[in-house]
């Protein structure tokens, strides 16, 4: 018998282990036997003569690393919860560290180019229950309603929610939603009532749970872990009351629909912000912020290329911006002499990118449809989006 056929059966054999051990949870030693066995394999697919057995064996090769791997991103998910050998359901073994992060953020709302309205919209549900307690408490209106910001992709929630903290000095407790939930009994409310508790003892803060569509899941749909987390976080949001706490909540998602409804009624995310693509003035100005950082030629139009950027998300256009500095910038470093950014290095770098909220709509339509939540969500529903130019 060749070696490599005697290479392959001991390969065959670790990963039977592994799978064993896989299934059973004990995953590290799981992922070790999937290495060598993929590793074994891709050895005897050296050495061996016959080509369909070489093929065999190399797909298999493949395809156990690709089982190695996946135990590792499981892990790395999972890694704020394992610490000191700790297991995810050891009740003390989530930090504050792993469940969020705090900071007082440096972007305000002369970072955000346009969306006035939402701006103000921000200010009146946010910004001056903080500031002007005491006369919201006067006309007996109860403050800190939780605020969720939804909208399409890369168009500036989470740069609004920082924003609004440091427009009223407050702490940003960035919620890792990832690490909250835990599909160990009872972690998960734990987790979430640690995130409320370590708020309510700091100063000013705002609790921001971002996408959180990962976590609140509707009830009927959810698996049991997950009904207990949006069950914890209606009792933690019926609790809040800026007039006595210094906190407020505010979420960002891209499917507000996904979300259980009872988590969007009155106490809890009352208040519904759309942040939409930027309009002509927004673009005008997310342009001139990013211009500002870069060298640029006079023939560059800035209207003109917001003009043509319309339906580009926020994000799209400091990818742009980026892109069409890349193309100087490789001119230089290939010996060229460095030059300004000039109009046809943005035109080009347009030309290359096409709009990822198009995409966005098409689904979240079908979804509304889906759910039934027209009504809701019927600004959506009405919005005529193309491609621009
Ligand atoms: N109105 C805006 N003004 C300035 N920059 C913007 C604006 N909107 C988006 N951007 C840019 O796009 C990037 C992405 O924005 P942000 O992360 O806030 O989007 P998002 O709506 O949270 O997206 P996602 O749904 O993907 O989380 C920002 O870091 C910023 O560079
Ligand atoms: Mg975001």
């Amino acid at each position: 018998m060749a070696a490599s056929s005697s290479m392959a059966a001991e390969a065959r054999g670790y990963a039977k282990v592994a799978k064993e051990l896989e299934d059973s949870g004990e995953l590290e030693r799981a992922r070790t036997l999937y290495l060598k066995a993929a590793k074994l394999y891709n050895e005897a697919s050296k050495t061996t003569t016959d080509d369909t057995d070489r093929n065999i064996q190399r797909d298999l090769a493949e395809h156990l690393l690709e089982r190695a791997q996946s135990i590792k991103r499981t892990q790395v998910q999972y890694s704020g919860a394992v610490k000191d050998n700790k297991t995810v359901g050891d009740e003390s073994s989530l930090s504050n560290e792993d469940l969020f992060l705090k900071q007082v953020p440096e972007v305000g709302f002369a970072d955000i180019g346009g969306l006035e309205n939402v701006k103000e919209e921000i200010r009146k549900s946010i910004i001056y229950p903080f500031t002007h307690k005491e006369l919201y408490k006067m006309y007996g209106q109860k403050a800190g309603e939780g605020i969720l910001l939804y909208g399409p992709p890369g168009c500036g929630k989470t740069m609004m929610a920082k924003a609004a903290a440091k427009e009223c000095s407050a702490d940003f407790i960035s919620v890792k939603t990832s690490s909250i939930v835990s599909k160990w009994v009872g972690a998960s409310e734990k987790n979430i009532k640690q995130v409320f508790d370590t708020a309510r003892s700091s100063g000013r803060a705002i609790i921001f749970f971002d996408e959180i569509d990962s976590i609140a899941v509707r009830r009927s749909e959810g698996e049991e872990y997950a009904k207990r987390v949006v069950n914890e976080l209606l009792a933690q949001m019926d609790g809040v009351d800026t007039s006595h706490d210094d906190l407020l909540v505010l979420a960002a998602t891209n499917e507000p629909w996904s979300i259980d409804p009872a988590l969007r009624r009155p106490g809890r995310f009352s208040k519904l912000v759309f942040i939409p693509e930027p309009d002509m003035e927004a673009r005008i100005a997310i342009f001139s912020m990013q211009l500002k950082k870069r060298p640029i030629a006079d023939d560059v139009d800035v209207k003109e290329l917001a003009r043509i950027t319309r339906s580009y998300s926020g994000a799209d256009i400091s990818a742009i911006c980026k892109e069409a500095a890349d193309i100087p910038l490789g001119e230089a470093l290939r010996g060229g002499e460095p030059r300004k950014i000039k109009m046809q290095d943005f035109l080009q770098a347009i030309k290359q990118r096409k709009t990822s909220i198009l995409s966005w709509y098409i689904s979240a339509k079908d979804q509304i449809m889906r759910t039934g939540e027209t009504d809701a969500f019927e600004n959506i529903l009405r919005r005529e989006v193309d491609a621009g130019e």
